[in-house]
């Protein structure tokens, strides 16, 4: 249940505090001097489901159910509703590292079969984040990677079909900060990585892979799938 705020306490906490994310509608996101993150989250429709499952509720729940697959994220603090602002507002620790957005644009290393790893753990574990892109993956300061913005997240509950699989690639293949990145045969190493851990049988696999490619030339807009996968045998590599 969340928690009641007034506005002026809103207002007061935030002119204290160093303004991360901003639209026209006001403050999105805030950190606070302590460090803990302020999340704003607002209706952004009149009539949508987040009437009676608010994103901010949404973003709760996630954490805690992303803590017990044992998949590092934010941890919440609190959960308030100021009715005046009509506003959401969690509040919540960072996680520890960079995005893999950040870690990229520095110049830093990022270990994309473990990525895709990462990514076929989530997928097993029924984790559909449809909002996977660079700036929502953390890279963990020990190695490993992490989540954040989880409002948009869905737990299914059993491993996820491959359509899904291959449609949740799609937020990565087209992430503008990734696209030097998906060279034909760094995304082999990908694919492969991500193969090796998905717990599918082999036939599935296989059609999984051709889906892949699909994608892949679909959002990178790097040849068709079929000269893709020519190419590709010819080298053996599928
Ligand atoms: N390790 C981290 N933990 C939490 N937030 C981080 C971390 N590293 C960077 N951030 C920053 O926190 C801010 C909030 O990020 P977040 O992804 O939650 O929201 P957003 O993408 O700005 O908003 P939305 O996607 O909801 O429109 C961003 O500036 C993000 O780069
Ligand atoms: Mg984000």
């Amino acid at each position: 249940m969340a928690r009641h705020l007034t506005d002026s306490r809103l207002q007061r906490v935030l002119a204290a505090a160093e303004v991360l994310e901003r639209d026209p509608h006001g403050v999105k996101v805030a950190r606070l001097p302590s460090g803990v993150y302020l999340k704003l989250f607002r209706r952004k429709r009149l009539l949508s489901s987040a009437a009676w499952r608010p994103y901010a509720q949404r973003f709760v729940a996630n954490a805690r159910a992303l803590t017990r697959l044992a998949v590092r994220t934010v941890r919440v603090r609190a959960y308030f509703w100021c009715p005046q602002a009509r506003r959401h507002v969690v509040a919540y620790e960072p996680l520890a590292g960079e995005t893999v957005r950040d870690r990229t644009g520095n110049g830093g290393a990022v270990d994309w079969p473990d990525l895709a790893r990462f990514l076929a753990y989530l997928h097993r574990q029924g984790v559909y984040f449809r909002s996977l892109h660079s700036g929502n993956i953390v890279c963990l300061p020990g190695g490993g990677f992490g989540l954040i913005d989880i409002a948009d997240l869905r737990m299914l509950r059993g491993p996820l079909g491959l359509t899904r699989r291959v449609r949740n690639l799609r937020p990565l293949l087209r992430d503008p900060a990734l696209r030097p990145r998906w060279q034909a045969m760094p995304f082999q190493e990908f694919l492969d990585a991500y193969c090796r851990a998905a717990g599918v049988r082999p036939r599935q696999e296989a059609l999984l892979r051709r889906l892949a490619w699909w994608q892949w030339a679909r959002c990178t807009g790097q040849g068709s799938g079929a000269s893709v996968s020519d190419s590709a045998s010819l080298t053996g590599s599928r």
